[in-house]
């Protein structure tokens, strides 16, 4: 049985690297240029496979050249690609400046993935049952993430929740969400906070009013900061790993796929707070060694890497 959907957004990223990001109205200079396979979904779907657990994959690439090499990507890394369908849209793509420090921004064209239909869900649909954990980001359309997540708490299975790239809509899905993982600065868009250095007074203040609308946890990851978990009763503080960085694309994607590779062990049932927070310490350690790789998926480790790495550390 398998044990994760993941509604997987597929893009394929155009990194380039620089020794600063540029600010606006100023232009720098990149030293290579690299083609991967990436998207948040897709990720999130990899890191999950990769340490162990069985997927289910359900998305949309283009009709074209990339989706081709895309479904021929997953195909080689042992992914089922039935649920992926392809449309006329183009297979979404991701233009990515890393700069030295491996801090990166993105900007995205969701082609195919923002055209993810009903025909796309009804194929799907029955699946949902077969599953315990589902999980979805931003980079769908918010309608179809909605519609997957009511089925999923009908049936009582664990639904997580990326809010990235942020939009406002997600609000819609916090009734069905149980497990809310935001970055920086989504939490930052999510409470409207003026646009400044996050602290953890500031999560601890404001994530009553976010897991009053329906998430049972909230899990904010903070990069090199850390990352802090709330529920209503509880909340802990997680220090990030100490690790150089080379590209920390794909890490909060990696994260989340160390979180929920740990929680298909509590099956149906929601997990109890020291187990998300077990979940949430293991999903550290595979992103601290996704930031010391290159690219998205190249950098997602196996769960024999993790647990070798961290043996004698
Ligand atoms: O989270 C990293 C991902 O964001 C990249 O792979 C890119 O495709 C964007 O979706
Ligand atoms: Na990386």
């Amino acid at each position: 049985m398998s044990k994760v959907m993941v509604l997987t957004s597929l893009n394929v990223d155009y990194t380039i690297k620089t020794t600063k990001i540029p600010e606006i109205g100023e232009t720098v200079v990149a030293s290579d240029l690299i083609e991967n396979f990436g998207g948040k979904g897709a990720n999130q779907l990899l890191g999950i496979h990769r340490l162990g657990v069985d997927t289910i994959a359900f998305g949309k690439v283009g009709k074209d050249a990339l989706g081709e090499k895309y479904l021929h990507h997953l195909q080689g890394q042992g992914i089922n690609t039935t649920y992926i369908s392809q449309g006329p849209e183009k297979t979404g793509l991701a233009f990515i400046v890393v700069d030295e420090a491996g801090q990166n921004n993105i900007c995205i064209l969701p082609g195919a993935n923002g055209s993810i239909d009903q025909t796309d869900l009804d194929n799907i649909r029955d699946k949902i049952a077969d599953v315990d954990i589902i999980v979805s980001q931003l980079e769908v359309p918010i309608a179809i993430t909605n519609t997957i997540f009511s089925i999923a708490k009908k049936l009582n299975k664990i639904t997580v929740l990326n809010p990235a790239p942020f939009k406002a809509s997600y609000k819609m899905l916090l009734k069905n969400t149980d497990i809310l993982v935001p970055n920086e600065s989504e939490f930052i868009s999510m409470t409207n906070l003026p646009n400044k250095q996050l602290s953890q007074e500031d999560i601890l203040q404001l994530s009553p009013q976010i897991l009053n609308e329906g998430p049972s946890y909230l899990i904010v990851t903070m990069g090199g900061a850390g990352v802090l978990v709330t529920s209503p009763e509880d909340q802990r503080f997680i220090s990030a790993k100490k690790v150089a960085a080379i590209d920390t694309t794909a890490a909060g994607d990696s994260f989340i796929g160390g979180l929920v590779s740990q929680l298909v062990t509590t099956k149906e049932a929601m997990p109890t707070f020291e187990q998300v927070v077990h979940a949430a310490e293991f999903g550290n350690k595979v992103a601290a060694l996704t930031v010391q790789k290159n690219g998205a998926q190249d950098s997602l480790p196996t769960l024999k890497e993790v647990t070798n790495y961290w043996l004698d550390k």
